[in-house]
């Protein structure tokens, strides 16, 4: 069994480099006594330099990307720029990034492609607005637009994030899913990746949760909701619950037998 991935989704957060420093420098120690999990970071991309000299086991990640390789496309960050600086995963299509930068699908699938054919991992983000019985029509729709030309191949390096919108903690109200629904919900992913390409890729695909993932919560996730780990927001900036996170999802992979109960 592969190990839980655990992804520090930052944000717009921290305010300077030195409280950015000072995170990565915790998170560093919490994950040096890990084993048996993946951490990657993906901060804002002014700290992605600076970072690099702070994390040895933690791996980088962007929160984005453009997906054209260099040209005349102001504010872009391109997919090249960041394979050279050594980020390995880059989150694709969060729902903020939907909301407020107005992503549309057709973009997202430009971003997911450049990046499965350039060597960059990822992570596409996908869940519904509201509460809905209709899970499946509403992911399966974001999938299959996301990856409308995407070659089977390719699809072993692809990672999707299910983050349910309603429980993103900075939503009103918000509260986590529970691990029983993210469960159904991933065997609804399964079924549109098989259907959409086979059984094989979509029994290997890694799947996180993604919504007020806490200390407290990610056992159910990785245990009764079966993920492979969890995209985490809010908890991600505060070390001390961070450095928990992934203690706990090291220890999960010690008893992976745990997973099948
Ligand atoms: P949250 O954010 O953990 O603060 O709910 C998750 C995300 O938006 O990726």
């Amino acid at each position: 069994m592969a190990k839980p991935l655990i992804i520090a989704n930052w944000k717009c957060n921290p305010d300077s480099l030195t409280n950015a420093l000072a995170i990565t420098r915790a998170v560093e120690r919490e994950v040096k006594r890990s084993r048996g999990v993946e951490v990657a970071i993906a901060p804002p991309f002014p700290f992605l330099i600076p970072l690099q000299g702070a994390v040895k086991k933690i791996k980088l990640a962007a929160q984005d990307m453009f997906w054209e390789s260099i040209g005349p496309y102001t504010g872009s960050v391109s997919w090249q720029q960041l394979k050279h600086l050594g980020v390995r995963y880059v989150i694709i299509g969060h729902s903020e990034r939907r909301q407020y930068q107005e992503e549309t699908d057709e973009m997202i699938n430009k971003k997911v492609i450049a990046a499965l054919k350039n060597g960059l991992i990822p992570v596409l983000c996908v869940g519904e607005k509201e509460r809905t019985p209709d899970v499946s029509g509403v992911v399966g729709e974001q999938l299959k637009n996301a990856l409308r030309g995407v070659q089977k191949k390719w699809l072993k390096n692809l990672v999707v994030a299910y983050e349910p919108i309603w429980a993103i903690s900075t939503q009103k109200g918000a509260e986590a899913d529970t691990p029983e629904n993210a469960f159904r919900s991933r065997i609804h992913i399964r079924k549109i990746i098989s259907d959409l390409f086979d059984r094989p890729s979509a029994d290997v695909m890694p799947l996180l949760y993604g919504g007020s993932v806490r200390a407290a919560n990610i056992q159910g996730f990785l245990q009764e909701g079966r993920m492979d780990g969890a995209l985490v927001g809010g908890a991600s900036l505060d070390p001390e619950e961070f450095g928990k996170i992934v203690k706990l999802a090291g220890r999960q992979n010690q008893n992976p037998s745990q997973k099948w109960l």
